[in-house]
């Protein structure tokens, strides 16, 4: 089991990997305990849960929705929880985000931490304090910036996740290694065949050190002001795409990164060569479908929370394992746009 505190201006927060429910009941309160989760892991898991109320939502990202969170809230005041109750999110990244928003508007904000169970969740979602729900096609739109006390990542949870998700948390996963260490983009793709298997051990390792890529960052800059913003490499394609085609999450980050990646040549920024790279790679894993994007992509992206008066911060890459940050006009953005869905469809012929 290894321990990672991430010790911020916006709070602490105790990620504790390769544990078991057992190492951190003796973390949570005597009573006034609140359950979220959601269909499927309260059908998986229900049995390891700490003695408090359960509050059960839908599973999948459509529940991520201001609907959500003021139901939740409801339930919350019906079932009589004041300022000392205690939120704890149990399940994969949809759960952890409205979880943790709800943890931070109830009652102006209530004690809360996670037992995440996704691949995606443990390497990302769980971590950094970041909440959400999306607004119609807009993902995250609504959200707030609140660590959670503890984070539980129980590897062994990640035999149950259907392939899908567990190829999804793969990208999240790998991103790490792509856009700050090159051995960790190695040694994920060198374990692919592995890492099917599932093994707890394997995995704990790779999720680890993504772990604590992500934890040096949050810990630099909590609030996303800055460098955190690395973090989101993949993602301003990424949302267009798992809202367009309703791919999991990860998946259309996955795709989202081959574009930025794109985009960092075509910019100048990196060479071909680390493209084609990273294209292997994320085709062995098995994470590249054909996804076109959709036309009006663009507006998208700049009614998206990365527009700054018109120009969007975007993460590239000056090689695999080193990721950028420049401001990129929309109409430059456009251009690229109609290259790359120029070459993507005669690529599909
Ligand atoms: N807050 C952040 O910093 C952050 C970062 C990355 C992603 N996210 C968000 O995370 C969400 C995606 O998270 P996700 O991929 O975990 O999706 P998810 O929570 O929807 O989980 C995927 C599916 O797996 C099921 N599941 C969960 N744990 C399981 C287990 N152990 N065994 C079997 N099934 C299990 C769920 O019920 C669901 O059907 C997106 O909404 C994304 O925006 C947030």
């Amino acid at each position: 089991m290894n321990r990672i505190r991430i010790n911020s201006t916006e709070g602490k927060s105790l990620l504790v990997l390769g544990g078991t429910v057992n190492d951190i009941v003796p973390l949570l309160p005597g009573r006034g305990l609140f359950i979220i989760t959601d269909t499927n892991v309260s059908r998986l898991y229900g049995n390891s849960f700490p003695v408090g109320e359960v509050l059960i939502v839908e599973a999948g990202e459509r529940s991520k929705t201001m609907e959500t969170v003021e139901g939740l809230c409801r339930k919350l005041l019906e079932a009589g929880a004041d300022r000392s109750s205690f939120i704890l999110g149990f399940g994969g990244g949809v759960v952890c985000d409205i979880a943790g928003m709800v943890a931070s508007v109830y009652m102006r904000g209530v004690r809360h931490a996670f037992v995440s169970t996704t691949l995606l969740s443990q390497v990302d979602a769980s971590i950094g304090g970041k909440t959400g729900v999306n607004l119609g096609e807009y993902k995250n739109i609504i959200g707030t910036f609140r660590q959670p006390e503890f984070v539980l990542c129980d590897h062994s949870m990640l035999r149950t996740l259907p392939e899908e998700e567990f190829r999804s948390g793969l990208g999240e996963l790998f991103k790490h290694g792509i856009i700050r260490d090159r051995n960790l983009f190695f040694d994920i793709s060198a374990s692919a065949e592995i890492l099917a298997e599932r093994d707890p051990a394997v995995l704990g390792d790779l999720i680890l050190r993504a772990v604590r890529i992500k934890a040096a960052v949050v810990r630099r800059d909590p609030l996303e002001k800055g460098p955190r913003r690395i973090l989101n490499f993949g993602h301003t394609f990424g949302h267009v795409l798992e809202t367009y085609h309703r791919i999991p999450h990860g998946l259309a980050v996955a795709q989202g990164m081959l574009i930025a990646a794109e985009l960092s040549v075509w910019k100048g920024e990196m060479p071909h060569a680390e493209l084609r790279l990273l294209q292997v790679a994320l085709e062995n894993a098995g994470m590249i479908g054909g996804y076109p994007l959709p036309s009006g992509v663009v507006s998208m992206i700049a009614r998206d929370k990365k527009s700054e008066s018109g120009s969007v911060n975007f993460v590239l890459l000056s090689s695999v394992g080193k990721a950028v940050i420049r401001k990129l006009s929309i109409t430059g953005l456009q251009e690229f746009v109609n290259y790359y869905t120029e070459k993507d469809s005669q690529s599909q012929q």
